[in-house]
């Protein structure tokens, strides 16, 4: 009978546990978003400045959406995810971190 009640005790307690991760998953993207958008309004250059939407997309794909949605950003330098890059800045520029798949594996930013 105890044993019983024990199970129903860890049967609650991880559907709980479960819950709050769930939870937690989806209140992550509205935050991460909010967050980028403070950080928007208080850099140099003006717009857009991350594409978060855009992670797992093919990396041409998202430098078209990119172009599309500013046509100031020119340059797309793609970059394996890994390499080095310069610590340059330009508000022209997005670079596009892929993977071997030919996926974009990070936010691309203006930078
Ligand atoms: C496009 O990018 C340029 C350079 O960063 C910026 O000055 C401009 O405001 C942007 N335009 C839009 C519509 O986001």
């Amino acid at each position: 009978m105890e044993a019983k009640f024990a199970h129903i005790i860890v049967f609650f307690l991880l559907a709980l546990s479960f819950e709050t991760l769930m939870a937690r998953k989806e209140s992550d993207g509205p935050e991460v978003i909010k967050l980028l958008k403070e950080f928007e309004s208080e850099s140099w250059c003006k717009g857009k400045q991350f594409w978060p939407e855009l992670i797992g997309v093919p990396t041409k794909l998202a430098k078209e959406i990119i172009e599309k949605e500013n046509s100031s950003i020119n340059e797309f330098p793609i970059v394996l995810n890994g390499s080095p890059v310069p610590a340059d800045f330009r508000c022209t520029r997005v670079r596009l971190i892929d993977n071997i798949l030919g996926v974009v594996v990070q936010i691309p930013r203006v930078a």
